[in-house]
């Protein structure tokens, strides 16, 4: 059996010190922010080469208090991607602004820059673009966007942990960075998790305030807040597998070299890495207009697969008002039709992805066949 995702072989190579992390916050009792979460900030916004981090309980809370903290609220309009995550457009709608959704470059799953002007109105106030799959948004015309606009831009950086674009990490780039811990994040708490980076003391503050009541000392409320307060085990798991990270994030990118090796030159569309980014492989997704029969054929070879995901944001009841239907964002629509995410996880062996890549070669060899068959039938 090959899973997408092993948690348990990644806890087992690192047992020694979370049991460690974590007993020594049930001997302090800082269970909620504390000295591990603050320890964790400081160290996360140097990986990120950010100036500010503040650790929250979830990445949806991090997108929540970053447009907050952007000023962000009824009547103002951000711009996102439809082929997401629901969270994404989720935290908008908390606002009380209105999502607006821009098509995808197929080529790489993210917000396809061209679109964004036409999105444009005098309501816009931010962008929010998204790292799908742990590949960076390309960033330089989005921020020249927003740059001319008097936008502000938050990266959806929950897939992208470590993440580069020309040489900067993701969350660096824009006013704001939201992060997810969520177990199965390339960097994942034992429990929920979030963080915001920013550049900016203001913000900084103003999101420091919001995620544990708006208080800015005990008592003291000056802005409506929430309780959004990262957990004290969280922090301290954090911090153990932060030290794990870049060796996690390069078997990643071995384990999907290994794959795109397999698939070069054969009928499997693979994924592609554009030339200015640093993908770090939350997803590993291949295209195939037989998903269905791929995905049960694959199971029944003990191969676990993904689809991330299945249904564009305007084609989700939900959201069904961000849309008129289907056509309207083309290729995030054929992306949630076609998308099939292979195991990938730093632990994953060669054997395993030699198993996985031969048996996707062996049923798109055949696809391939039948295509080859019905193209000579209309000749
Ligand atoms: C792109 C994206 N945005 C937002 C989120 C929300 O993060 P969380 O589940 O931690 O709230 C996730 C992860 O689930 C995500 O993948």
């Amino acid at each position: 059996m090959i899973p997408l995702v092993d948690l348990r072989a990644q806890y087992h190579s690192i047992k020694s010190e979370i049991d460690a992390a974590i007993l020594s916050v049930l001997e302090s009792c800082e269970f909620t922010l504390g000295s591990e979460v603050a320890k964790f900030e400081e160290e996360f916004a140097a990986y990120t080469g950010s100036n500010f981090a503040i650790g929250v309980n979830s990445g949806t809370s991090a997108l929540h208090l970053a447009l907050l903290a952007a000023d962000i609220g009824p009547g103002d309009e951000v711009i996102t991607v439809a082929f997401t995550f629901v969270a994404t457009v989720a935290a908008i709608h908390y606002t009380g602004a209105r999502p607006v959704l821009v098509d995808i470059d197929p080529r790489t799953f993210t917000m396809d820059p061209r679109k964004i002007e036409a999105a444009i109105t005098p309501r816009t106030k931010a962008i929010i673009p998204v790292h799908l799959y742990g590949q960076p948004a390309d960033m330089d015309p989005i921020l020249a966007i927003a740059k001319a606009h008097n936008l502000i831009v938050i990266e959806d950086a929950c897939q992208a942990h470590g993440a580069q674009y020309k040489g900067r990490r993701a969350g660096s780039l824009g006013d704001f960075g939201a992060f997810s811990f969520y177990p199965g994040k390339n960097l994942g708490a034992y429990g929920e998790g979030g963080l915001v980076t920013t550049q900016d003391a203001r913000f900084d503050r103003t999101v420091r305030m919001l995620r544990d009541w708006g208080a800015a000392k005990r008592y003291q409320h000056v802005l409506k807040g929430y309780n959004y307060r990262l957990e004290g085990i969280q922090g301290a798991v954090l911090r153990v597998k932060l030290r794990h990270l870049e060796n996690w994030t390069e078997a990643r990118r071995a384990a999907a070299a290994r794959y795109d090796a397999a698939f070069a030159g054969t009928v499997i569309n693979a994924p592609q890495a554009s030339a200015y980014a640093r993908h770090v492989y939350h997803v590993y997704a291949i295209r195939t207009g037989e998903r269905p029969n791929w995905q049960q054929a694959l199971l029944q070879q003990g191969i676990h697969t993904g689809i991330h995901y299945p249904f564009p944001i305007h084609l989700l009841p939900a959201y069904a008002e961000l849309g008129r239907g289907a056509g309207q964002f083309p290729h995030s629509e054929q992306a949630a039709n076609e998308v099939l995410s292979l195991p990938l996880f730093p632990e994953l062996t060669a054997d395993q992805t030699n198993t996985v890549a031969t048996a996707v070669l062996r049923l798109g060899s055949r696809a391939g066949r039948k295509v080859a068959v019905m193209s000579g039938a209309t000749q």
